[in-house]
C-alpha cells in the first residue's frame, strides 16, 4: 500500500523511518518533507492547507493511507475532507481534534467525564475574566482557548502578570485563538506525557515520555516546541500509569464516542503528577514532536498495522511490543531559536557512520546539491538508544560532538531529571 505522510518535522521523519520498516508499505511520500525524509521517502511539494491539492495527489498516486502529522491540518478538517473523498486517513476528524483545538472543549469533557484536571473558569469577555482574577490570586495560569503554536499559555506568578496575559488575549495577541480565555488553577508536580492510539472505540497505551520545553539548560529561557525528550519516563510508575489510564485516557475515549465524535488517532496527554495523582494539563490530538523521535525507535511492533487499525476504526487485537532500551533525543536548533534566526546555515558531518544505536531525524533542513542547510528553528534530532537514560544521553552527545554546525546549538542536559533519579 502506498502511503503519504503530511508534515515536514522530526516527527514526520521518525514516522516515515518507522513506516519504511513495515513490509506492507509500498511507495512512501512525505509532503512537504525535509532533507532527511528525502532519503527515506519521496518528498512532494504539498501544502496541507490546500485540501483539494492533497486529495488530487492521493487520487493521482492511488495513495492507500494518509498519515497527518501536525495539529493545524487536523483542526482545519483535512482528515474529514480526505474521508469524504474516500481516502483512508490516520488522524482525528475536525470535531475530535477539538481536544487540542479548544482548551474550553477539553475542560468541558473533563467536567462531563470526571477527568482530573485543574479547576478553571472560561471567559469570552475581559470584564468577567478580570473579575475572576480578583478572587483567584496568582500563581494562576492563563490560556488562550485556541491553537497558538504553543505560545498561548502564561503561567503567571504575580497578579500583574495574570492581568496582562488576560488583556493580551482579548487584545488579539493570539488572533482568533484568544477570543476565549481559560483561567486555571496552578498545579505543582513533575510533568510527563502519555501517548495512546485509539480507533474511536478502544485504545492501546503507547508509551510515556518527558519533553524539555525551555530553550536552555536547567529549564530556563523561553518556551519552545521542545528541545529534547526521552522515553520511557521513569517518573510514571506502573501505579501512576494505571491511574492515568483509568481516570484520564479511558474516559476520554468513551466520552468522545458517547458524544458522537469518536477520536481516531493519537491521544497525547500532557500530565501533571500532583500529590493527588495525575491531572490532565492538556491534550494534543497527534504524535508529539520531539517525543515521536524517541517512541519510534523503541517500538518493535509494525507501525503500519496500528495506524491502519486506527484509521479503519478497528485496532482488533493489536498488541504492542517495545524494545527494552531507553531512547533519548536531543534537538539541535538554529542559533537564536525560538526568537529570530538565520536561515540557510550549512551543516556538515551528517554522513558519518554513527553506529546502530544512533539515528538522526531531520526537521528544518533542505539539501542544496548534497549540502544540508538549516532552514528552520528546530533542525535536527539526534536520537540514541541505551541501557539507561545516562547511557543514551552519553551516546547522543557523542554523536552531536561529531556534527559540525556553527549556526546551531542544543541543550546539554536533556534527561537530567531521569538521570538524577538513576543516580539516586
Ligand atoms: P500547555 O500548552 O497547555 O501544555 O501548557 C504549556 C506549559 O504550561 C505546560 O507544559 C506546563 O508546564 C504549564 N502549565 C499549563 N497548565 C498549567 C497548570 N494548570 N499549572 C501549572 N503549569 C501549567
Ligand atoms: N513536544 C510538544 C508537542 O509536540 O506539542
Amino acid at each position: 500500500m502506498d502511503v503519504l505522510v503530511i508534515g515536514s518535522g522530526g516527527r514526520e521523519h521518525a514516522l516515515a523511518w518507522k513506516l519504511r520498516q513495515s513490509p506492507q508499505v509500498g511507495r512512501l511520500f512525505v509532503g512537504p518533507g525535509n532533507a532527511g525524509t528525502a532519503k527515506t521517502a519521496t518528498n512532494v511539494a504539498l501544502d496541507a492547507g490546500d485540501h483539494q491539492a492533497v486529495i488530487d495527489f492521493c487520487k493521482a498516486e492511488k495513495i492507500g493511507l494518509v498519515v497527518i502529522g501536525p495539529e493545524v491540518p487536523l483542526v482545519a478538517g483535512l482528515a474529514d475532507d480526505l474521508r469524504d473523498a474516500s481516502i483512508l486517513v490516520f488522524g482525528p476528524s475536525k470535531a475530535a481534534a477539538q481536544l487540542e483545538g479548544s482548551k474550553a472543549f477539553t475542560k468541558a469533557l473533563c467536567d462531563e467525564m470526571n477527568i482530573p484536571t485543574a479547576a478553571y473558569g472560561r471567559f469570552a469577555d475581559l470584564g468577567a475574566a478580570l473579575a475572576y482574577l480578583e478572587t483567584h490570586p496568582a500563581p494562576i495560569v492563563i490560556k488562550a482557548d485556541g491553537l497558538a503554536a504553543g505560545k498561548g499559555v502564561t503561567v503567571a506568578m504575580t497578579d500583574n502578570e495574570a492581568e496582562e496575559a488576560v488583556r493580551a488575549c482579548f487584545d488579539g495577541e493570539f488572533g482568533a485563538a484568544g477570543a476565549e480565555v481559560v483561567i486555571e488553577e496552578f498545579l505543582t508536580g513533575e510533568e510527563a506525557s502519555l501517548f495512546a492510539i485509539s480507533d474511536g472505540k478502544s485504545y492501546r497505551l503507547l508509551a510515556t515520555a518527558q519533553d524539555h520545553k525551555r530553550a536552555h539548560d536547567g529549564d530556563v529561557g523561553p518556551n519552545t516546541g521542545g528541545m529534547g525528550a526521552y522515553s520511557p519516563a521513569p517518573v510514571m510508575t506502573d501505579e501512576l500509569l494505571a491511574q492515568a489510564e483509568r481516570e484520564i485516557i479511558a474516559p476520554t475515549v468513551a466520552g468522545m464516542a458517547a458524544r458522537g465524535t469518536p477520536f481516531q488517532g493519537v491521544l497525547y496527554a500532557g500530565l501533571m503528577l500532583t500529590d493527588k495523582g495525575p491531572k490532565l494539563i492538556e491534550y494534543n490530538a497527534r504524535f508529539g514532536d520531539p517525543e515521536t523521535q524517541v517512541l519510534m525507535p523503541r517500538l518493535k511492533s509494525n507501525l503500519m498495522d496500528l495506524l491502519l487499525g486506527s484509521a479503519k476504526g478497528d485496532l482488533g487485537n493489536a498488541e504492542l511490543e517495545w524494545h527494552p532500551e531507553v531512547a533519548l533525543t536531543v534537538v539541535m536548533a538554529s542559533n537564536g531559536y525560538p526568537g529570530s534566526y538565520k536561515k540557510g546555515t550549512p551543516i556538515s558531518g551528517l554522513h558519518q557512520d554513527f553506529g546502530p544505536d544512533v539515528t538522526i531525524f531531520h526537521a528544518g533542513t533542505s539539501s542544496d546539491n548534497g549540502q544540508v542547510l538549516a532552514t528552520g528553528g528546530r533542525v535536527l534530532n539526534v536520537t540514541a538508544m541505551g541501557s539507561s537514560v545516562s547511557d543514551a544521553q552519553r551516546r547522543a552527545y557523542a554523536a552531536i560532538d561529531r556534527i559540525d554546525w556553527p549556526g546551531g546549538f542544543c541543550r546539554r542536559d536533556i534527561g537530567y531529571r531521569a538521570i538524577n533519579r538513576e543516580q539516586g
